[in-house]
């Protein structure tokens, strides 16, 4: 069994993390249109991970016997100024979602619910290194600056590299 205000926090979360995923996959756009491929690469592997998230959510919510009611995805951004902005809005919208595991987290001690909190620990602990990641990706374009063709070169070169992996075996279907 599952309270009705935790079933409500967890699919409230399904749409933030597919909220994610969308707003990623903007980044990825506008970074292509740039000709950035490698910070396009970075944030399309950004946003299957959010996607990944939505589903161990949507697995968790199966697994105790609460409904999944999905909810709409409103439009991201998709056109920006700067590098340094898109990954300002990148870290400032990590810190949003850590509250918001926050709060399901606080919601199950308040409730007692030790299922719920021992499942939001991987999601506590994700956020801390997104949030870590975020903050390293913002702190290299301020070191670079935007004018550097041959840092922000290399600097794509290096976020070119990253490949994807499943972040936790609780994103398999079964
Ligand atoms: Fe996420
Ligand atoms: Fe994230």
């Amino acid at each position: 069994m599952v309270s009705e205000k935790i079933e409500q926090l967890l699919n409230d979360q399904i749409q933030k993390e597919l909220y994610s995923a969308y707003l990623y996959l903007s980044f990825e756009a506008y970074f292509t249109s740039r000709n950035l491929n490698g910070f396009a690469n970075w944030f399309k592997i950004q946003a299957m991970e959010e996607r990944d998230h939505a589903r161990i959510l949507i697995n968790y919510l199966n697994l105790i016997g609460g409904r999944v009611k999905l909810q709409p995805i409103q439009a991201p951004e998709w056109d920006f100024n700067s590098i340094e902005e898109v990954l300002t809005k990148s870290l400032e919208h990590e810190q949003y979602v850590t509250r918001s595991i926050y709060t399901i987290a606080d919601q199950a001690i308040e409730e007692r619910d030790h299922k719920t909190s021992s499942f939001i620990k991987w999601f506590i602990d994700e956020q801390a290194e997104e949030e870590d990641t975020a903050e390293q990706n913002l702190s290299n374009i301020r070191l670079i600056g935007e004018n550097d063709g041959k840092g922000i070169f290399m600097l794509d070169a290096e976020m070119g590299a990253r490949v994807y992996t499943v972040p936790s075996p609780l994103a398999t279907n079964e």
